[in-house]
């Protein structure tokens, strides 16, 4: 028995020592910032968009299951709280949507998947409240990755 596990061994160690070496990966291939994982180098500089709601086109939507970018400043929106929503006090209107006015909000935003999947409520539900947990702001930071997804 003994003879069996040291011949599987030396077996497997021939087999580990017959493996090509696997060459080490250089510290900037590691991370996004391609620099050494011993720098903190500083993000770069970005603005945020500054234009008013409806002053600028809305931008190409590559997926309609997505949720679309905010295209305008939101400075003056923010925070939301539990008693303040400015996003729903320009968004939560019926629609059809009117060409250079607020987006209404679309069905999917006044279902409560968890509690009561079938009905439309009145409000937009609780999940959906923090607009920005799932919409983020346009700025004019470059794309940390490239991506050639065409939707
Ligand atoms: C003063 C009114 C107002 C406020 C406040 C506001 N919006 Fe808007 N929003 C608009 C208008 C107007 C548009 C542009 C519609 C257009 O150009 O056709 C828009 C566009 C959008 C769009 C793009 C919709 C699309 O069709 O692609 C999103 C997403 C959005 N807003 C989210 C938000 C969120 C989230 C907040 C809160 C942080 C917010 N908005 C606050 C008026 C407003
Ligand atoms: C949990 C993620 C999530 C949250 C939170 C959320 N949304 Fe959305 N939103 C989406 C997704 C996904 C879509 C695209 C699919 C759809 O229409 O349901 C969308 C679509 C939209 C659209 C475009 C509708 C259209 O007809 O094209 C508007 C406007 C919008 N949301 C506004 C808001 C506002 C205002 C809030 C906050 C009150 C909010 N959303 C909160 C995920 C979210």
């Amino acid at each position: 028995m003994s003879r069996l596990i040291l011949s599987l061994t030396l077996c497997s160690l021939s087999l580990t020592a017959a493996k090509p070496q696997a060459k080490p990966i250089p510290d900037r291939s590691l991370g996004l910032s391609r620099t050494s994982v011993f720098d903190a180098p500083a993000p770069p500089a970005y603005r945020d968009e500054a234009s008013e709601p409806g002053e600028k086109a809305l931008p190409k939507r590559i997926n309609r299951e997505y949720p679309p970018i905010i295209p305008h400043s939101v400075a003056d929106s923010l925070p939301i709280t539990r008693s303040t929503n400015l996003c729903l006090d320009c968004h939560a209107v019926p629609g059809p949507k009117k060409k250079g006015e607020a987006t209404p909000v679309p069905a999917s935003h006044y279902l409560d998947l968890r509690r009561a999947p079938e009905a439309k409520g009145t409000q937009v539900a609780g999940t959906r409240f923090v607009c920005i947990s799932c919409h983020v702001p346009r700025t004019d930071a470059p794309p940390l990755v490239g991506s050639r997804y065409r939707g």
